[in-house]
């Protein structure tokens, strides 16, 4: 298939985008291993009530991705079936009664799908004005790991004034993220990593306490990092196997919010501490919560960290950017685990 290159609608025009041209994106036609994507056409999606539509330039690569190419995590419901879960461009258009973002206006956003392309339609409230500070490559290496870890931590982990945290994957996008937003927040924060290097580089992040988790006891670390008491909050991303220490490690009436199951969904604990230290064990996921949950979440994210990102404090560790077309080399970087931040694909525009 050839890709027509129409001239774009005007602003405001009510002609429909799709029957004018097609888009570049990463297209699977069955799930598998990395070398299933391909570059492709597809038709760009339609303008619906209360969205922008980005032109797209760039777009966050996270662990979820690889799941989703193998065919294990589905996009909810009308979600676009293409690939990525966070992107940074310019608003092409924004529907009627929009009034946060104008035309023209650079945004990072939280998709629930479709970041893999040149052209992301999304709901207003997901979108976040991008800093003049950054660039479109570090917008979108953002969004995702900002908001995923303000919910979890600060919203259901309720971490509180000098609160500590133990984030396991400390290099992982979710951990460097974690690391800043804890310290800027004056809290304390003990990380997990896989290797000396990695460990080394949470340490100049911020992190009071890094373990090596193939080689050092993490609950005592964290444990000593706390004086003894344990930390506020655990966020887990590996599950079964680090369900007993991460009970162990929290402080009494402490929280651990699993986000991820990387190391398998099984595990036998006893209960007994769940009663005894009033101990609180939630599930939460970002993607597949309501258009109008998320624009809460930017909300209160904006209202607590607004300035500081704004002020191009906040910035992700960016890793690498490959071109869109290379998507497959960058699903290769985050299963062999070589990265140590976000990795995300830019998306060159004829
Ligand atoms: N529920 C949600 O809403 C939500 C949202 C975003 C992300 N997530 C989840 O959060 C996790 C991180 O996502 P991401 O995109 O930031 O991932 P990522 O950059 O691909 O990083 C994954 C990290 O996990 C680490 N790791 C693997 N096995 C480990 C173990 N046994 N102990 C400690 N660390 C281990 C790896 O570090 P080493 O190289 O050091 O082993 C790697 O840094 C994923 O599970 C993802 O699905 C959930």
């Amino acid at each position: 298939m050839r890709r027509s290159r129409s001239p774009l609608p005007a602003p405001g025009s009510r002609l429909a985008w799709s029957r004018l041209r097609a888009m570049k994106a990463i297209v699977i036609e069955a799930p598998g291993d990395e070398n299933c994507m391909r570059i492709g056409d597809l038709p760009p999606p339609e303008l619906e009530a209360g969205a922008i539509r980005i032109r797209n330039f760039a777009a966050g690569v996270n662990r979820a991705d690889l799941l989703q190419r193998q065919g294990y995590y589905p996009p909810p419901l009308g979600a676009p079936a293409t690939l990525g879960l966070e992107c940074a461009g310019e608003i092409a258009e924004v529907a009627s009664g929009v009034d946060r973002f104008a035309v023209g206006d650079r945004v990072m956003a939280l998709l629930p799908g479709g970041g893999y392309a040149e052209d992301v339609v999304v709901d207003a409230g997901s979108a976040i004005l991008l800093p003049d500070a950054l660039s479109f490559e570090e917008g979108a290496g953002l969004t995702e790991t900002l908001l995923t870890v303000f919910l979890n931590v600060f919203q259901l982990g309720g971490l509180g004034e000098g609160g500590s945290v133990l984030v396991h994957g400390g290099g992982s996008g979710i951990g460097t993220t974690t690391i800043d937003l804890v310290k800027r927040a004056g809290g304390t924060v003990v990380a997990t990593a896989g290797s000396r290097e990695k460990c080394e580089r949470c340490l100049e992040l911020g992190a009071d306490a890094v373990a090596n988790y193939r080689e050092d006891d993490w609950v005592a670390l964290a444990r000593e990092a706390t004086g003894g008491h344990g930390v506020n909050v655990v966020l887990d991303s590996i599950g079964g196997p680090y369900l007993a220490g991460n009970l162990d490690v929290l402080t009494d009436e402490g929280t651990l919010v699993l986000i991820g199951l990387m190391g398998g969904a099984k595990a036998e604990i006893s209960l007994g501490a769940l009663l005894t230290r009033r101990l609180r064990v939630l599930g939460s996921t970002l993607r597949t919560r309501s258009a109008e949950q998320k624009a809460a979440i930017v909300r209160a994210f904006l209202e607590r960290f607004g300035a500081a990102l704004a002020a191009g404090e906040i910035r992700p560790v960016l890793h690498e950017v490959f071109p869109l077309e290379e998507a497959s080399e960058a699903h290769r970087m985050l299963k062999a685990s070589t990265h140590f931040g976000k990795v995300v694909l830019r998306i060159d525009r004829d």
